[in-house]
């Protein structure tokens, strides 16, 4: 994404040309960047060779979805819905764990009928459930099991998951006690320790602590697992202050492990591989200023990214045509929803807009599409796909017929 003489374009595609044929609010996603982001992750950590799982959450396009599984990836799902999905881009289920507090009876049977790689479990019930269900069917499952390694991932507290505050996981009592039941049993194999200790994390520290925490684990337990899937939730740079991962810190601490284990490592990254390959157009409608702001009233809203209102997140809004112009107000980006919490930015002073004009959100590939909703009745946006370039429908626009 750059700016050409003021216009900003998407790979070789001028913005402007999008939302005259698509319209808005529209996903719009770089083929390129992702593909890069995919090849720098499995750079990164090239010399460990750990199997790759995009972790579904984050975006279940299933265009996206086909291109994951061309680069050679796997999943990570949390639902029936998403294992379908994964299963119906072609990802095979021997690439596909399972994650999730609470799996149901039907979603475990259909992992058990498809033979994913792993259902990873996150309480001793899960597993009772598991091996029950494995009887019934005379079959032999394979389970990691989630430790909770009560470690603070510094990251916002609303998707921090590895303290023991959190509901995920097991303490490390429980997990020992656990490894000790199912050790014999003759229809549930624990094969992996899984862990994901929170997302967007930007700082290579506290995962070093929870290698440290599996050390000491692994020590103690004496039990040879086949895998260890250290989740996701690498962060990235949607604020220019924050600091860029440190992929190479990371890795030398997981080389230096697996000195010690045999072991094959998991990664299940989602907004590493896909946030900054997407930005989502909009169009004003309104600008209505106050003595004090300017607030600029876009067709986009909460219902289509609600990670602002959610969790205060910050993403930085661009115009399709830049103005020489500035306008020194505070703007107010926000969207028709009824809530004052529908805002996406607040800013001090920004490039002379008009009603009509539009506007970029940036890097919303991750968390964005796959968290909106149809509040205040809204439909759902569409999502295209850009190729150089080509642009492709990759998702068709909701209409009001679709959910009146
Ligand atoms: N594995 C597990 C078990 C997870 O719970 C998650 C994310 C991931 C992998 C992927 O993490 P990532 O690499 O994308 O950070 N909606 C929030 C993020 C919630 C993350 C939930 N778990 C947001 O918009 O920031």
């Amino acid at each position: 994404m750059r700016f050409k003489k003021n216009k900003l374009f998407i790979e070789k595609v001028e913005g402007l040309k999008l939302v005259k044929k698509f319209g808005t609010p529209t996903y719009c996603y770089s083929l390129r960047k992702l593909r890069d982001n995919i090849r720098n992750f499995q750079k990164s950590f090239s010399t460990i060779n750990p199997i790759l799982c995009f972790s579904v959450k984050s975006n279940s396009n299933l265009q996206i979805l086909k291109e994951i599984k061309k680069s050679g990836m796997g999943a990570d799902v949390v639902s029936k819905g998403e294992m379908m999905q994964a299963l119906k881009a072609g990802i095979s289920p021997k690439k596909i764990v399972f994650s999730g507090v609470g799996k149901k009876t039907e979603e475990l049977k259909f992992a058990i009928d498809k033979k994913i790689l792993l259902i990873n479990a996150e309480s001793e019930s899960e597993i009772f459930e598991i091996e029950r269900l494995a009887k019934l069917k005379k079959k032999i499952v394979d389970v990691g099991i989630r430790l909770n390694p009560n470690i603070d991932a510094k990251t916002l507290k609303k998707i921090s998951t590895g303290k023991h505050e959190d509901k995920f996981g097991l303490t490390e009592k429980a997990f020992l006690n656990i490894l000790n039941k199912f050790r014999n049993s003759k229809f549930v194999q624990i094969k992996c320790l899984s862990v994901h200790i929170g997302s967007q994390i930007t700082d290579y520290k506290p995962y070093s602590k929870m290698i440290n925490v599996l050390d000491r684990l692994l020590e103690k337990s004496k039990y040879v697992f086949d895998y260890i899937d250290l989740g996701g939730g690498i962060g990235i740079q949607y604020e220019k202050k924050t600091k860029l991962f440190n992929y190479k810190k990371y890795n030398e601490i997981i080389k230096n492990f697996l000195r010690k284990y045999k072991v094959k490592i998991i990664f299940e990254p989602g907004r590493s591989i896909i946030a900054n390959s997407a930005v989502l157009f909009a169009q004003i409608i309104y600008i209505k200023s106050t003595t004090k702001k300017k607030f600029i009233i876009l067709d986009a809203a909460m219902n289509d990214l609600m990670r602002p209102a959610l969790y205060g997140s910050y993403h930085n809004i661009i115009p399709l045509i830049k103005n020489n112009k500035r306008n020194k107000k505070i703007h107010d980006f926000v969207g028709p929803v009824c809530e004052t919490t529908d805002k996406f930015l607040s800013v001090k002073g920004f490039y002379h807009l008009e009603e009509k004009e539009y506007v970029a959100i940036s890097d919303v590939g991750a968390y964005g599409m796959s968290l909106s909703s149809n509040y205040n009745l809204r439909p759902k946006a569409c999502e295209i796909l850009i190729e150089n370039n080509l642009s492709k429908l990759i998702l068709k626009r909701q209409k009001l017929s679709n959910i009146i």
